[in-house]
């Protein structure tokens, strides 16, 4: 496994893979990587002839600074694990190297954009495609893989692959997005690199989130749709500690809200909650039908 911290370089790298008629899988992250990353490499591994993983934490995603400084950054043992994976490439540069001068571009996608954790982290879902734009144009890979824990931040970022598509971008037309399905720990805490900042307290009370959204499954055959939503925030915010941001049920495919369970062939709930006294932000989702 190589690290490459030069754009150059990773260009020349990808360049000489095509030239041999190689696939290239591509995995962006931010790094502090757990067992939901190192399912999307293994995957990448397999469907793929060389697979590059991007470890790069992406200021321009940051509306909150502290959330910025305080977000884990741990390349070695990334590295570490990558390497017994079977990752090709880690591609880890400087800010510098990727933002050698501040990037104006601007991405707007609505409604994918504008709901929910759009609504919340306002410029979060520009800065996402600001640099996911950056990763697909230096790597040009045939397939790109993202954990399905960001739902919203697949459907932003399908959408900006289809408006590169409409614009002739010949990279976007061979690229195929690749939503891979969440992966939990055992009491079913949804992997996050976040997840490391919860304090013992924090991380008892955080599997109570997806254990309220798995009885709102049961609970919605028989209830409406705005009595399961009240159900989920309701069960979470009962827990000390917890308190819910947002939760909305969505058509899985625009993210708009539905009324009713006939709205949308295929419906998904999307939740926010605020953890412990810090508050550490997790976010999950669970999908009804
Ligand atoms: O999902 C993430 O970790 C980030 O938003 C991504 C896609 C790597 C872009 O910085």
């Amino acid at each position: 496994m190589e690290i490459i911290n030069s754009v150059k370089e990773l260009k020349a790298k990808v360049s000489a893979l095509r030239s041999d008629n190689k696939t290239v899988g591509l995995v962006p992250t931010m790094g502090a990587l757990h067992a939901g990353h190192a399912s999307l490499v293994s995957r990448s591994v397999k469907e793929n002839d060389a697979t590059v993983v991007s470890v790069f934490v992406n200021p321009t995603q940051f509306n909150d600074k502290k959330d910025l400084q305080a977000y884990p950054r741990t390349l070695e043992a990334d590295c570490a694990l990558l390497e017994s994976i079977g990752a090709d490439y880690v591609f880890a540069p400087s800010v510098e190297e990727v933002y050698p001068e501040p990037d104006t571009r601007t991405f707007s996608y609505p409604p994918t954009d504008t709901v929910m954790e759009g609504a919340f982290r306002p410029g979060h879902f520009n800065g996402v495609c600001q640099i996911v734009s950056k990763l697909f144009m230096f790597v040009e890979p045939d397939r790109a893989y993202f954990g399905e824990k960001d739902f919203q931040q697949i459907a932003v970022i399908k959408a900006m692959v289809a408006d590169y598509v409409a614009q002739d971008a010949e990279w976007a037309k061979r690229l195929d997005i690749c939503p891979c399905p969440i992966v939990r720990e055992e009491d079913g805490l949804a992997l996050s690199s976040r997840n490391t900042l919860l304090a013992d307290n924090e991380r008892a009370i955080a599997p109570n989130i997806y254990k309220a959204l798995k009885a709102s499954v049961e609970y919605s055959k028989t209830h409406t749709v705005e009595e399961t939503k009240q159900f989920a925030i309701e069960e979470i915010n009962a827990v000390e500690g917890l308190e819910v941001q947002y939760y909305d049920i969505v058509n899985a495919l625009t993210l708009e809200s539905v009324a009713s369970w006939d709205d949308a062939e295929h419906i998904q709930g999307c939740i926010t909650v605020f953890c412990g006294a810090t508050p550490i932000r997790l976010i999950d989702n669970i999908n009804y039908k």
